[in-house]
Order: C-alpha cells, then structure tokens, then sequence
C-alpha cells in the first residue's frame, strides 16, 4: 500500500467536475428527445457513471454489468510495472438486468486501456441489437490499445501511468479519492 500523500494528483476534482459536466452536456444533445439506458462496468464505473448522470438531462435508466479476466491475473505490484496485461479472455460475473432489445444504450467505463475489456463488452451488449450502443469513458490510455476501439465520449486521454481514484482502484483500494492520483511506479 501506499500513503496516500505518494501519489500524485494528474486530474484534480474541478477539472473532474468541469469534464463531466460537459460529457453529461454532450449526450444530452446526442440524444436530445429520446430515453438512454446507462450500463456501468462494475466496480470502478460507479463514480463516474453517478456523476455523469447527473449531468444528463434525459429520461434515463441505470444497469450494470461485470468482468473479470480469466487466469494470468497479475498481482497488484505486477499490474503497476506492467499495466493491466491481461491475456485477452475477459468473462462476465454479471450480466444486464434487461433487454437492451432497441434501446438507447450508453456503456460507462472508467478507463478504456488496452482495448480487451470494451470490445467484449460492446459485442455482448451489440447481440442484444440495441438502437444505438455508445461508450463513455472517464480516461483512455490509447497508447497500450491492443484492440482497434474506440469511446464516442472520452473525459480525458492520458499517458501510461496507474491511476487511482474517482472510482480506479489498485488492488481495490483508493476507489474514493476524490482526484486521480498517478500510483509511483516503484
Ligand atoms: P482494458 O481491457 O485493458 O481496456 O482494461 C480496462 C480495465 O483495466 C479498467 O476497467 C480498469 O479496471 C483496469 N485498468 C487499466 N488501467 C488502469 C489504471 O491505470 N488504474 C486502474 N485500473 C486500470
Ligand atoms: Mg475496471
């Protein structure tokens, strides 16, 4: 673990606030005189997905939907020298609660890294055949994508650092600080 005064702020919470304002802003007008359906990636989703929201001004439902990647998992130090490697096979431990059957939907990820998760995601939630599908990502780390995807809404593109914070956990940990704080890399 580390003392929480190690890490660095890279995104204070104003900046937080004023990008998701926008985001929220931004789908508003997408989708201006129709219902979404927000789906959140479980666990590190949920801030975000609370916050934004709050800044959309349509009728709207929430759901969830949880992962996990198969074998290979790296410790919680490796994940922090290698990033998240994971091998590719990502596994669902909760599925949508609905249909998505010609529904609005918004997927809500915290981080878009390498790809693996989303693409995943997207083809399960795609089978559904929703009206439209949409990913909204609070960050993207685009230089360790392995998958060709790409978020229609993203908060901010950052560097490869760890992150934690406003939802991103190390080890489950640091999920409730308000900024996003860069993890020193040992
Ligand atoms: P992807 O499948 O590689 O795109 O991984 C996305 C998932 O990896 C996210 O939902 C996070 O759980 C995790 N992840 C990737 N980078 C970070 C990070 O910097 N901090 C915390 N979790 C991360
Ligand atoms: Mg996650």
């Amino acid at each position: 673990m580390f003392a929480v005064n190690d890490l660095k702020v890279l995104i204070s919470r104003d900046q937080i606030a004023y990008r998701v304002a926008a985001m929220g802003a931004e789908i508003t007008r997408d989708f201006a005189g129709e219902s979404i359906i927000f789906v959140g990636v479980l666990k590190g989703a949920a801030i975000f997905l609370g916050d934004l929201a709050r800044h959309v001004d349509l009728d709207a439902t929430f759901d969830f939907i949880g992962v996990s990647s198969y074998g290979n998992r790296p410790t919680p130090s490796q994940e922090l020298q290698h990033g998240w490697d994971s091998t590719g096979e990502v596994r669902l431990t909760k599925d949508v609660d609905q249909s998505m059957r010609d529904k609005n939907v918004i997927l809500v990820e915290d981080i878009l890294d390498t790809g693996l998760t989303l693409t995943y995601l997207k083809s399960i939630l795609l089978a559904h055949k929703p009206k439209a599908l949409r990913i909204a990502t609070l960050l993207d780390k685009p230089s360790r994508r392995k998958k060709p995807i790409q978020a229609d809404y993203v908060g901010f593109s950052i560097p490869d650092e760890f992150v934690v914070g406003y939802g991103l956990d190390y080890a489950e940990r640091y999920r409730n600080l308000p900024d996003i704080c860069v993890v020193p890399r040992g």
